[in-house]
């Protein structure tokens, strides 16, 4: 196998990961789960989300998250932003990376923003400016890229197109999100050939929730492919309140522990990562989904 020496991983539990829980988390817990992601040596920690709070509740508190969190030098702490008004509160509460998103299907995009796939390009547009004028960087993300929870299948055409514009746009990565986990490891590497031909590997990442138990299959097919960037989600924690029946995120510390058994440098720490991920289920009153922390642990959930 050709598999990259080392790998970025972008945790996104604090922010996929609770915006799918229905129970408040304290803003003081959000903090401290934080921390501890940054403590383990993940260079990436997605922090929360500037979205409506009618749209997701639990992310009402993101001020208040950024004010608190303690910020490690060399960690990046991106927030995620759906338009004008999120994006000037992000910039507002000191965000240094910035998190945009739009989908591969026209129904998802009504769901989860509002708007078609046409309206939040332009909605992208007007966040790239208003960070880029600022310093600050922006990641892409597209959602549905192997299906879509209402359309079905995915023209892998309209995702390399989505990505051509979101680079465009500045994008200096995009996270092709496999939204309701459905890919398969052949169909991965089909669409990164086909994304690949708009925009280069190395600007690319993936981002696979594990609804159908695939996810980590799909990674080692990306990194195949040369992909050196994975989105994961600690204790496999999340999914989308707009898509149905799409479960949590590939758990990160299963994640960790596939790359660390390739021997592929991530900089993290697998007990440090184990037990953030133990913090936030106990605070969520719920078992882990990480195989890996199952069984270093001796819980079986
Ligand atoms: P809208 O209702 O069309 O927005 O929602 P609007 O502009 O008409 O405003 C309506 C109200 O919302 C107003 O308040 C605004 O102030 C307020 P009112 O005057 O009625 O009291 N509002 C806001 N408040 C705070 N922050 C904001 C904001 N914007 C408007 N930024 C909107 C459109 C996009 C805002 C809404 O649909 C929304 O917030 N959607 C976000 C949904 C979301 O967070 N989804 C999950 C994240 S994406 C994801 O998980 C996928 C990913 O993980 C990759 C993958 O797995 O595929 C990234
Ligand atoms: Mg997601």
């Amino acid at each position: 196998m050709n598999l990259p020496r080392q790998v970025r991983m972008v945790e996104v539990g604090a922010r996929d990961g609770l915006q799918n829980e229905a129970v408040p988390v304290a803003t003081s817990d959000k903090i401290a789960f934080i921390d501890r992601l940054s403590e383990a040596g993940l260079p990436v920690v997605e922090v929360t989300s500037f979205v409506s709070p009618r749209a997701v509740p639990q992310m009402q508190d993101a001020a208040e998250v950024m004010a608190g969190i303690k910020r490690r030098p060399l960690v990046v702490y991106p927030v995620l932003v759906p338009n004008r008004q999120g994006c000037l509160a992000a910039l507002a509460a000191g965000a240094e990376e910035i998190a945009l998103f739009t989908a591969a299907s026209e129904t998802f995009a009504q769901r989860n923003t509002n708007c078609s796939i046409a309206g939040s390009l332009e909605r992208c547009a007007v966040i790239a400016d208003l960070a880029l004028a600022r310093g600050v960087r922006i990641r892409g993300y597209i959602s549905c890229v192997a299906g879509c929870p209402y359309e079905g299948p995915v023209d892998v055409g309209t995702v390399a197109g989505i990505a051509a514009r979101l680079t465009e746009l500045g994008c200096y990565e995009i996270s092709l999100g496999d939204t309701i986990g459905i890919a398969t490891p052949g169909q991965v590497q089909g669409l990164l050939e086909v994304v690949a031909e708009q925009v280069p590997i190395p600007r690319l990442a993936v981002h696979f929730h594990d609804t159908y138990g695939q996810a980590l299959a799909n990674i080692l097919a990306a990194l195949e492919c040369g992909i050196t960037v994975v989105d994961s989600s600690v204790a496999g924690l999340g999914g989308c309140p707009f898509a149905p029946g799409a479960s949590g995120n590939v758990a990160s510390e299963d994640v960790l522990y596939m790359l660390n058994g390739l021997g592929i440098d991530t900089g993290v720490d697998l007990d440090r990562l184990i037990e953030a991920g133990l913090f936030i289920c106990g605070r969520l009153n719920r078992g882990t989904g990480s195989k890996v922390a199952m069984a270093r642990t001796g819980r079986c959930g």
